[in-house]
């Protein structure tokens, strides 16, 4: 049987009390209504991975160390990514950076979707993660969705209710989950194109 494809929904923000695991799991269960994939999520918190204890260059790899080499297998697991990401200070968070840069070869080619989430829909965080997607190579789709927070939610802690807030914002998270699919479709017939060929040469060589 077919194993199926999973794609890797990432948590930008390791902040305490965060918003980040309720809007990802909206996310998630948008994706889910859309796809037939399986969905896993990635809370960066849970993941231990120090600034400074790989003296190698990632595009170079030969990892050292045990967490590295678990999250990079992680990565490589995924058939591709969800970023879900607050905006801060105009930037995305210095954590999403981080577990990023543990990596490089594993990002590439791998089909990307970048969703924020700010007082104004985090618009300038995805111009930057979209750069350092288009550097890494990943594929990334043309919608990224941008979730407006209320200065309720942003400033006194009102609860979120992603079904509600985000109502508005549902179509546009519907397309870009639908570009994924087609990137995730897409992609795997190439692979199995090249399968056949590669399995053809080497029925005449042999
Ligand atoms: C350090 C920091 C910087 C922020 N900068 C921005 C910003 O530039 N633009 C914006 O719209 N919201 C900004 N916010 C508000 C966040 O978008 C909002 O607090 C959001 O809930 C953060 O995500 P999280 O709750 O998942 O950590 C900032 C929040 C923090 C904590």
């Amino acid at each position: 049987m077919e194993q199926k494809k999973t794609v890797l929904l990432v948590m930008g923000s390791v902040r305490a009390g965060r918003n980040c695991p309720k809007i990802t799991a909206w996310v998630e269960s948008v994706g889910r209504a859309y796809s037939n994939y399986e969905y896993e999520i990635i809370d960066l918190a849970k993941w231990q991975l120090p600034m400074d204890d790989e003296p190698g260059i990632p595009a170079l790899q030969g990892y050292s160390q045990p967490h590295t080499q678990a999250w990079s297998e992680k990565i490589k697991s995924g058939n591709g990514v969800i970023f879900v990401t607050p905006q801060f200070n105009w930037g995305y968070p210095a954590a999403l950076k981080n577990a990023i840069d543990h990596l490089y070869h594993e990002w590439r080619d791998k089909p990307v979707m970048i969703v924020t989430y700010g007082g104004h829909g985090g618009g300038r965080c995805g111009k930057q993660l979209r750069r350092v997607a288009v550097r890494l190579r990943m594929r990334i789709v043309p919608t990224s969705p941008a979730l407006r927070l209320s200065d309720a939610v942003i400033r006194e802690g009102a609860e979120l209710n992603p079904d509600r807030d985000f109502s508005n914002f549902a179509p546009q998270v519907q397309r870009a989950v639908s570009e994924l699919v087609d990137q995730l479709e897409e992609r795997e017939s190439v692979l199995a194109r090249l399968r056949r060929k590669w399995k053809e040469a080497l029925a005449v060589l042999s």
